[in-house]
């Protein structure tokens, strides 16, 4: 009796442990974002927005009037870029994108993004992918590719990364394919799970929660390739 009894008090231990383990990567990655928001808002935004006021206020001391116009061009293109940049933030954080035109346009529109800020050539192909899926589907699609531009960005230096979405009968089918430095994925999950890194895990827990599946692997100097598969049409 006394051997079953410790085992039924082991085990909700073990679970507790884990669910810690996961309850402070969640909090760590939250605070991580936070501090990201906070640093782009003052870094970013902050100091566009400090430029512009310097550059309005410069504008009292003009009397030309064609002087005055040509600055006030000026003022407004960089006025366009400081909207963008609020845009593209609240948008990376929760594209409304998603919600109101699914997931298609989503990452149109995270490609075309990326590329165009960081000149990296992104070559994306989806096929038969025009309906709508679940939206929590879609997040988690979306949110995999997200991630894994990001290391492919951050961390591979690729200057090429592939995208392609194709759907199945009763599935999604994602890969992403870096050009990059590669790495040693093992050891990296491990890392990981010491709670030292959050996005390979984050990207692994989503597409379980999909009740898909996801494998990564990656060789130095080949670079990164991961699958995943969401499960549609379940009834
Ligand atoms: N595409 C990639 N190419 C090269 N290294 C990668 C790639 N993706 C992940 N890594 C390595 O795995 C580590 C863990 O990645 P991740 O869990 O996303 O955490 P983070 O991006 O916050 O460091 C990274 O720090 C990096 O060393
Ligand atoms: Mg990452």
């Amino acid at each position: 009796m006394s051997m079953e009894m410790k085992k039924v008090e082991e085990e909700p231990e073990a679970i507790n442990d884990e669910a810690r383990n996961i309850s402070k990567r969640l909090l760590n990655k939250l605070e991580a974002e936070r501090r990201y928001i906070a640093r782009e808002l003052h870094d970013e935004i902050g100091q566009a927005l400090t430029a512009l006021k310097i550059s309005l206020q410069s504008l009292q001391r003009i009397n030309d009037p064609e002087q005055l116009s040509k600055r006030l061009n000026d003022l407004i293109a960089m006025l366009d870029r400081v909207l963008n940049q609020v845009r593209n933030m609240s948008l990376n954080l929760r594209p409304s994108l998603i919600d109101d035109l699914g997931l298609t346009p989503t990452i149109r529109w995270y490609v075309d993004m990326i590329s165009a800020t960081t000149g990296i050539d992104i070559e994306l192909s989806m096929v038969g992918m025009d309906s709508r899926f679940e939206l929590e589907t879609e997040i988690a699609c979306f949110r995999v590719i997200q991630e894994a531009v990001n290391n492919a960005i951050r961390h591979a230096k690729a200057d090429k990364i592939e995208i392609k979405l194709e759907k199945n009968m009763d599935n999604i089918q994602l890969s992403i394919f870096d050009n990059g430095c590669g790495f040693d994925v093992g050891r990296a999950m491990e890392y990981a799970k010491k709670g030292k890194s959050f996005g390979l895990i984050a990207m692994k827990e989503r597409v379980e929660l999909t009740g898909g599946k996801i494998e990564i692997s990656s060789a130095y100097d080949k670079g990164t390739f991961i699958r995943a598969s969401f499960p549609i049409n379940r009834s």
